[in-house]
């Protein structure tokens, strides 16, 4: 059965803020790829923490033991999203931003004058900033050029990487254009030179099944607040790799892997709701066993979201002034994500007014800086972004169109 209009309905049952209204009118929610809101069963695992194991881990009593328990199965149910087949090759961080700077941390004791990282143009500054900052110990680092589209060239890419390269970090995809590179090229290059290949799936994962046995990365990055759950970043580290690294802890903490680079006491309540989100999600497919039912009803969903940005896609293009940026909806994959520009009126005013119709979008660059400064779009106000969740309907995205098309000239 397909993730359907009628599915869709259901589901949005499930979401309490979707009922929220603005004089009238319901809210419009199309900023997923900035957070997505939150269904019960996710906000009651969190109750759930809070009423029956609020503590730390490690302690001999009862409570302490059905929290270490619950952040075990927590650490394989993100395994299994991941397509990992190790729970301790999870740690979870306050946010993915935060997670890269303690990986950047950490290899800046490894590495100086004569090393380089490979970045490239189309990332978010999480996956940029973290990298240039090595620059302060004399690492040289290279960006990996892109098109119009964000994909990136991969002539220039091969000529970026080489035997002193010891990092390639690279999105899966962009949060600002919806673009998914392939990253086999990244990978082959990386492994030929001997290098680390860190990726950034913070905008894939709410809408594509990870697979870290196919993309093979060394570490992978994503944020549980995109796909349904709680503002947590997770890590996925190749098995055995970080126990080998020189990160940031204090001595009286678990040297291992997953724990090594989690500091202090995290989050709890929210980390063991993030299980719930991915049971949520895999709750719309079939199959046996989690991993089937996450895929099957992730691939649904992702047809569902295709259709509707392709809608939105195909409509905007025609609302006179209206320029898209990225690809087009022949690019498979591609994230159901689109931003526009107005030719009418700037994008500070035009977000402004939508935004007084309930609409909730963002504009600007979304920390995707350097590729809307490449663009030539920093001085005009960036982007206008909408982005599809499971949650959106068509009537919600016709309801855009006409609001974009009464947009002030
Ligand atoms: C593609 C991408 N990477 C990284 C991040 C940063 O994630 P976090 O807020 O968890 O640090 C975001 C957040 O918007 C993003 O969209």
């Amino acid at each position: 059965m397909p993730y359907s209009d009628a599915q869709c309905l259901r589901a949005r049952e499930d979401f309490p803020a979707l009922s929220r209204s603005l004089d009238g009118k319901p809210l419009v929610f199309l900023d997923g790829p900035a957070g997505t809101q939150v269904p019960d069963p996710v906000i009651e695992a969190q109750n759930h923490a809070y009423r029956m194991f609020n503590t730390n881990t490690g302690g001999e009593f009862i409570t302490s033991r059905d929290l270490e328990e619950a952040m075990w199965r927590t650490r394989e149910t993100v395994a299994t999203f991941v397509g990992a087949s190790e729970p301790a090759s999870i740690s979870f961080g306050a946010n993915m931003t935060t997670l890269v700077f303690s990986l950047s941390d950490a290899f800046s004791r490894l590495w100086g004058e004569g090393d380089e990282v490979v970045i490239s143009a189309l990332d978010h500054e999480a996956n940029r900033g973290p990298w240039l900052q090595l620059q302060d110990r004399g690492v040289t680092i290279r960006e990996i050029a892109i098109d119009r589209q964000g994909y990136f060239d991969p002539d220039d890419m091969r000529s970026k990487i080489n035997e002193r390269t010891r990092l390639v970090a690279v999105n899966a995809a962009s949060n600002a254009l919806g673009t998914v590179n392939d990253l086999s090229l990244a990978r082959e290059l990386s492994r030929e030179v001997g290098a680390w290949m860190l990726v950034d799936a913070v905008h894939y994962a709410p809408h594509i099944a990870l697979d870290v046995q196919a993309m093979d990365p060394d570490f992978l990055l994503c944020s549980a607040y995109k796909f349904y759950g709680p503002h947590v970043g997770i890590l996925y580290t190749r098995p055995g790799l970080l126990n080998s690294l020189p990160t940031n802890r204090l001595c009286t903490q678990i040297s291992a892997a997953p724990y090594r680079i989690e500091t202090g006491t995290l989050n709890h309540a929210a980390i063991v709701s993030i299980a719930a989100a991915i049971e949520y999600i895999a709750g719309w497919g079939e199959g046996n066993g989690l991993r089937e039912q996450l895929v099957d009803a992730m691939g649904k969903i992702y047809d569902y979201e295709h259709e509707l940005a392709a809608h939105y896609y195909q409509h905007v293009a025609a609302v006179p002034g209206v320029k898209i940026w990225g690809p087009d909806f022949s690019a498979t994959p591609r994230s159901p994500t689109v931003s526009i520009t107005s030719g009418k009126i700037s994008t500070d005013d035009a977000v402004r007014d939508l935004g007084a119709q309930g609409f909730c979008l963002w504009q600007g660059h979304f920390y995707a800086q350097r590729v809307v400064e490449l663009l030539g779009l920093s001085e005009n106000g960036g982007l206008i972004r909408m982005g599809v969740s499971m949650y959106n309907t068509r009537s919600e995205i016709d309801r855009l169109l006409a609001a974009i098309e009464r947009l002030p000239a």
